[in-house]
């Protein structure tokens, strides 16, 4: 019954997750007929349980008023025949009682033994599941005063399960005041390989170094402290806009969240709302636009002021010119920042000091925007597909 309760409780998230995305398609009778057939095999299954248990319930019953019956009987015989004290049976007539009903209660735990055990499981599975990236016992401190270097070593990652890997052979290096910019494909590998920084996963084979000091060899919390992220996805938490800009730095005044704001571009349409900077956000962000949501959190990783920007795809939702605007603010805070820019259009990497062009997990060409329109073939078909041939001209 249990499993058939986890089952609907799937249906009925998902539908009201997708809402949107099943109306959108017509397919609010299917789902509703994916919920009914949940729906009535809990039902089905609910209805044999209590079948079960309400015909064990009198069944006990009636053992329960027959002893009673057949002790009180013999009893009063024996009474009678003066071999017997009438508290003696009185007192017996107690212990059967209390004995009778204590089975009573043992075929009770039959019927939740099942359901808590499947629970438990439930419970159990997430509780067991240990994450597989441990901070070292020994964790070494840095000692040079390098910041913001980031070194990948022959990296090569693949996920759990996966047969080919997702990254292979990936060597460069990147310096503070510098941007590099990662360009490819879809699923070239793009946001794999920026997770890895932060050691969402751990790699395969060759190593990732911060400052010098391999990221497997600190603690996961002074090596994230290094970086701001922006996600592909942006995230954003139920509050008001500063506070989760704030989220970057709890630190942060109130001018310095400003000024964020200012330099992600996002500061227009804050003031534009009627609380300005103490507007609520709902859950999910679901009441602001793609954009507004991506600048925002694009707020909360400059409030940081990290050695280690990451920017994965985080400029997609934006317009020519906002973005334009965004990279040119963006130059001036980063001077002391190393930072990673994954991109799909070329006009975001032209200017960067370094592009790298993924392929199928790859790098296949490395180098500033006019050596690799010489060599790299990927990088210009890449180029061509998104320029006319007068602007490259
Ligand atoms: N969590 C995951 N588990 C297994 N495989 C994954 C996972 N995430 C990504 N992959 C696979 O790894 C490859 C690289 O994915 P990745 O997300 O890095 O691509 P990307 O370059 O960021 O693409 P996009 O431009 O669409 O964001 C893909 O082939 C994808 O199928
Ligand atoms: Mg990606």
């Amino acid at each position: 019954m249990q499993l058939k309760l986890d089952k609907l409780n799937l249906v009925l998230r998902e539908g009201l997750i997708g809402i949107r995305v099943i109306r959108s398609f017509n397919r609010t009778d299917y789902e509703s007929k994916r919920f009914n057939e949940a729906n009535q095999e809990l039902t089905n299954t609910a209805i044999r349980v209590n079948r079960i248990m309400a015909s064990m319930m009198p069944l006990m019953m009636l053992v329960l008023n027959f002893s009673t019956i057949a002790i009180i009987w013999f009893g009063s015989i024996r009474i009678d025949n003066g071999n017997m004290q009438v508290g003696a049976l009185m007192a017996f007539l107690q212990y059967a009682m209390q004995i009778l009903f204590s089975l009573l209660m043992v075929s009770m735990m039959f019927v939740m033994i099942p359901r808590a055990s499947v629970s438990a499981a439930r419970i159990n599975e997430v509780l067991d599941l240990t994450s597989s990236i441990k901070d070292p016992v020994y964790v070494i401190e840095q000692v040079s005063s390098q910041k913001g270097y980031v070194e990948f070593k022959d990296v090569a990652f693949s996920y759990p399960g996966a047969e080919e890997p997702a990254l292979a052979n990936i060597t460069f290096t990147t310096k503070p005041g510098e941007i590099t910019a990662i360009i490819g494909g879809t699923g070239s590998g793009k946001t794999t390989l920026v997770n890895l920084i932060p050691r969402f996963y751990d790699v395969d084979s060759g190593s990732i170094q911060v400052n010098g000091v391999d990221i497997r060899e600190m603690s996961q919390e002074s090596l994230r402290a290094k970086i701001g992220i922006v996600p592909q996805k942006s995230v954003l938490f139920t509050g008001t806009i500063s506070d989760n800009i704030r989220y970057g730095n709890e630190a942060a005044l109130d001018e310095e969240i400003k000024q964020a704001a200012q330099v992600a571009q996002a500061s227009e349409f804050i003031d534009g709302m009627k609380d300005g900077y103490d507007s609520m956000i709902s859950q999910g962000g679901t009441n602001i636009s793609g954009g507004q949501k991506q600048r925002l959190s694009i707020a909360r990783a400059l409030v940081r002021k990290p050695e280690i920007y990451i920017f994965d795809d985080s400029f997609s939702a934006l317009d020519y010119k906002t973005d334009a605007r965004l990279r040119d603010a963006l130059r001036k805070e980063i001077i002391n920042s190393s930072v990673l820019v994954v991109a799909q259009r070329v006009s975001n990497v032209r200017d960067a000091d370094q592009i790298i062009v993924l392929n199928q997990g790859r790098i296949v060409g490395k180098g500033k925007h006019q050596e690799l329109m010489e060599n790299c073939e990927v990088y210009r078909e890449i180029v061509f597909s998104q320029i006319s041939e007068e602007e490259i001209a």
